[in-house]
């Protein structure tokens, strides 16, 4: 029997090391694009893989960026789905950097995005149900529920202003 979808079965972790082109030039610090584009794969691989196929990313919720990331920093970033509605899902992707000498980590971000699952004509398709096994899936899954009401609330008032 094919194991359950949980958020731990789509789980992702990815590690980088920041190298000298990843810097904005100002005192060896990670860009923040680079970042941006790193959750993006982390979070998206996620998604495919709950989803059993390609997706699409539909919005990134805000950024903060709490410390600076250096130059030879180790970046771990981890994501798993939070939510899953009909054909749209919520990632949360979590951003650390890793100190090798004293093996302490830091947290530098937390991202949500939500991405949509595509058929093979590109059009939105449904995606599979998830599976809540443990307290911290329900507990993920009820900000989440509440997130998404916040996002469509705020794509209604962009659409009206456009
Ligand atoms: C995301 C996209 C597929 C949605 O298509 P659409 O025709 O608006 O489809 P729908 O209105 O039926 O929405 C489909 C789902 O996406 C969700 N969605 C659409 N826009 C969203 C947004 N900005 N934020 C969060 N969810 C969104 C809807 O709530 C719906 O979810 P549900 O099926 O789980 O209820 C379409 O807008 C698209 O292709 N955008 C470009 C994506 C892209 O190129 N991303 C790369 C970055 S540039």
């Amino acid at each position: 029997m094919e194991p359950a979808l949980t958020p731990t079965r789509s789980r992702v972790e990815m590690t980088q090391i920041v190298m000298p082109t990843h810097t904005n030039g100002v005192g060896g610090i990670l860009f923040g694009g680079v970042v941006m584009q790193w959750i993006d794969v982390c979070a998206g691989v996620a998604a495919m893989r709950h989803a059993g196929g390609p997706v699409v990313t539909a919005s990134i919720d805000r950024l903060d960026f709490l410390s600076p990331i250096r130059v030879g920093d180790v970046v771990i970033l981890q994501a798993r789905v939070n939510y899953v509605h009909r054909t749209s899902m919520e990632v949360g992707c979590r951003v650390e950097t890793e100190d090798m000498r004293s093996r302490a980590r830091s947290y530098t971000t937390k991202a949500y995005l939500t991405f949509v699952a595509l058929d093979d004509q590109g059009r939105p398709r449904a995606a599979p149900p998830l599976v809540l096994e443990t307290d911290e899936d329900r507990r993920r899954h009820a900000a989440a529920a509440g997130r998404r009401g916040e996002r469509l609330r705020m794509r209604l008032h962009k659409k009206e202003c456009l």
